[in-house]
């Protein structure tokens, strides 16, 4: 396997061999086994599918959601925009989310991913009248990019799909095939993530992260309207930084920027705060965490922890969100459905 044998070769997280116990299917707890759909399902075959990458965070013996609300209200909208009709309220949606990490019985940091897709068989682009479908997987995670707090990225040849072609605020399956061919580019030259530009040649995005610069002490990030998915981390990280008294600002930004900046760092579910130690092979600052993102990552991690004064809501608890009950009813609950 060439790929291999490459430095930033790391970015899987491998399943071959893991099992959870439970995946949330057509509204039920199925064996791990059972969750299957077949080859000629519309979503597999034309990309029609909304979807979340949410985490959840190990609390001693609790297991903590982060910012599972606003997740579920963008994958709400992601459908609103191709018209996709989900079959569960936000709070069956909301439910199960919580209870796939409590029968699962995760004590470790996961990813919890909601799908939902169109579920008919049969061969055509039209999808009136098919049935959706939702299905919630939960599996253990840690560090996206192999653990690896700062890395090296490259200016990707591909650039982001203007508004024109695919709406970049649905997080929909299809559009990822953009993403995909920037990160293989990135991986087969060596570099741990791409960088897209949108349509006009400004800063957009990683293939799933956000991106902010530093410079003089000011925060700067991509608008909506240069391509980018409206991260929940981005939303998170603007709103640490203002509590901070950080200015940030959301404005267009060039490519030169990315070579003469102080800091860089890219910011996702996934990805959580990692700095860039360099674009193209040019060095950001010294090639080290940055002041700046240093302190953005350690509110993170106290914000993601319900630690943080005044955002503790952004957490949700799996296991003790009923504290009459203990954790083992709660289970046996949850597990009959
Ligand atoms: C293309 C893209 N941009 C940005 C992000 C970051 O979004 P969030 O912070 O909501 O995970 C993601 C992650 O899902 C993504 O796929």
């Amino acid at each position: 396997m060439l790929y291999n044998i490459l430095p930033h070769a790391y970015d899987r997280t491998d399943l071959s061999t893991f099992k959870a116990k439970y995946v949330w299917f057509k509204g039920d707890m199925v064996p791990w086994e059972e969750a299957k759909i077949h080859v000629l399902t519309h979503a597999f075959n034309y990309g029609s599918a909304a979807f979340e990458g949410i985490r959840a965070y190990a609390s001693g013996d609790e297991m903590l959601i982060f910012r599972l609300r606003d997740h579920l209200s963008r994958l709400f909208k992601s459908c609103k925009l191709y018209g996709i009709e989900i079959p569960f309220s936000f709070e069956e949606i909301h439910t199960a989310c919580v209870r796939i990490v409590g029968v699962n019985e995760f004590h470790e940091p996961v990813y919890i991913r909601p799908i939902v897709y169109v579920a008919g068989v049969g061969i055509g682009i039209g999808f009136l009248g098919h049935p959706v479908e939702v299905t919630i997987a939960a599996v253990p995670f840690s560090g996206y990019f192999g653990g690896a707090r700062g890395i090296d990225a490259m200016v990707s040849s591909w650039r982001k799909p203007p508004e024109q072609s695919l709406p970049p605020m649905a997080k929909i399956t299809g559009h990822y095939s953009n993403s995909v061919l920037a990160k293989m580019e990135a991986l087969k030259n060596g570099y741990g993530e791409a960088i897209l530009l949108d349509i006009n040649g400004r800063v957009s995005e990683g293939t799933a992260e956000n991106i902010f610069l530093v410079r003089n002490g000011v925060l700067s990030t991509p608008p909506v309207s240069n391509g980018i998915l409206e991260g929940i981390t981005r939303d998170t990280v603007i709103k640490i930084a203002r509590d901070e008294g950080i200015e940030v600002q959301e404005r267009e930004i060039a490519r030169s920027e990315l070579y003469t900046c102080d800091e860089a760092f890219f910011v996702g579910t996934a990805a959580e705060v990692t700095y860039l130690k360099s674009v193209d092979r040019k060095m950001i600052g010294d090639g080290n965490q940055g002041q700046i993102t240093k302190r953005i990552a350690t509110l993170y991690q106290r914000a993601v922890m319900g630690k943080l004064s005044g955002h503790e809501d952004w957490v949700t608890p799996v296991y003790s969100t009923d504290s009459r009950r203990t954790k083992k009813e709660k289970l046996e609950e949850v597990s009959r459905g």
